[in-house]
């Protein structure tokens, strides 16, 4: 059953929850008095439960999150009912949690916000049909938020970016460029025409047994590549980008997972070692892997900018680019990205590490 704590469970000193009403009352323009408006955002599209509470100019008061990543790293990808169940064994404590670091009762919240798609089905239930049990509780006004719009946006909470603009998503569920027109105007100009470049990058991972890497075990797929290729020699492989003469903006990561897995199998023969041991050149095929995927993402990133310039969409000098999405936190595919900004007078904008990924402030 849904209960959420009334006053949060926080507020044991009435004195100071006094000043932070009055706090929160006070305007800054005299003579006038205004509640700010608070928003709950809750995400469980995919693989973390996350909450967290923003006013309306933008200001995070407290977030919380329950990342599954450690449970799917052993089960080798996500299982939905495992992620269905995680988000439902956590959901209310991290509500809990954000309202609770946020210091407000849900009394005061002016509504709450949640992702309603895209992302696994059964993650996403677990997060609607709880938004809405409180939504109900509480009478507050419900906003449903796509996932992939919040993502886009986020940039707009640390940096004073104007539309248009365009923007790259990269994650482990997506892939898409798209020039954003307005909050809920978004023209789309690329897409995956397969898996997502994080998908491929944790397959590639797994395939590599990057699990039992005393370097890498904690981390995701696409992080143990970036780091292990930091060792290695790009060039002992050499892996083509896909689509290069394909004219659009889309993007395709299956046929290069596929070519990895071959040189895999490769070298695993060469080296007389069996599937699930860790290769010598496994730090090599992480630096090809990750700078095929960084020419594959900036070239079709390349020819956006150029088709929307082309066509007056985007500003002719100081266009902004914004990456975002777990894969966006690589540093050498920020790199490769530059020098696309670079070569065509746009600016480059990414989220922090934290608000690239999955979570609850993005929503709300
Ligand atoms: O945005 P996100 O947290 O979740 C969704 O997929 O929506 O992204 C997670 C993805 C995973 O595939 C993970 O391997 C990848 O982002 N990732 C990275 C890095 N850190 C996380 N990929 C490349 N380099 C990284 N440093
Ligand atoms: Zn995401």
């Amino acid at each position: 059953m849904l209960i959420l704590n009334k006053t949060a469970g926080v507020f044991s000193k009435p004195p100071k929850r006094k000043v932070y009403e009055f706090l929160r009352s006070f305007n800054i323009y005299p003579g006038t008095l205004f509640l700010h408006k608070l928003v709950l955002g809750i995400e469980t599209s995919c693989d973390d439960t996350a909450a967290a509470v923003v006013d309306e100019t933008g200001n995070v008061l407290g977030e919380a999150m329950h990342s599954q990543t450690e449970v799917h790293l052993k089960t080798g990808g996500i299982i939905p009912p495992v992620a269905q169940q995680l988000h439902r064994e956590n959901i209310q404590r991290i509500v809990q949690e954000a309202l609770s670091v946020s210091r407000i009762s849900p009394s005061e919240l002016s509504a709450i916000a949640t992702t309603i798609k895209p992302g696994l089905a059964l993650s996403l239930g677990v997060g609607l049909t709880f938004s809405l049990q409180l939504v109900d509780q509480l009478k507050k006004p419900f906003i449903p938020i796509h996932h992939m719009e919040a993502h886009a946006l986020t940039i707009r909470l640390t940096n004073n970016v104007e539309f248009p603009f365009l923007v790259l998503l990269i994650s482990g569920g997506h892939c898409l460029l798209a020039l954003v027109r307005g909050v809920s105007d978004f023209l789309l100009l690329g897409k995956s025409l397969d898996i997502a470049p994080g998908d491929m990058l944790d397959k590639v991972a797994r395939r590599l047994s990057l699990i039992r890497h005393p370097e890498c075990s904690t981390m995701s797929g696409g992080k143990a590549i970036e780091h292990l290729a930091k060792q290695g020699n790009r060039f002992h492989f050499d892996i083509k980008p896909p689509m290069q003469r394909a004219k659009n903006c889309d993007f395709s990561f299956s046929g290069l997972q596929h070519a990895i897995d071959k040189t895999i199998m490769q070298k695993e023969k060469e080296e007389g070692i069996e599937k699930g041991q860790i290769l010598c050149s496994a730090a090599d095929i992480a630096a090809a892997v990750q700078h095929t995927t960084a020419c594959h993402l900036a070239k079709r990133t390349h020819r956006a900018i150029l088709f929307c310039k082309q066509r007056n969409l985007l500003p002719q000098s100081n266009a902004v680019l914004v990456v975002s999405g777990g894969v966006a936190s690589n540093l050498y595919i920020r790199k490769a990205l530059e020098i696309v900004t670079n070569a065509t007078q746009c600016t480059l904008l990414c989220p922090p590490p934290r608000l690239c990924t999955d979570n609850g402030i993005m929503i709300a």
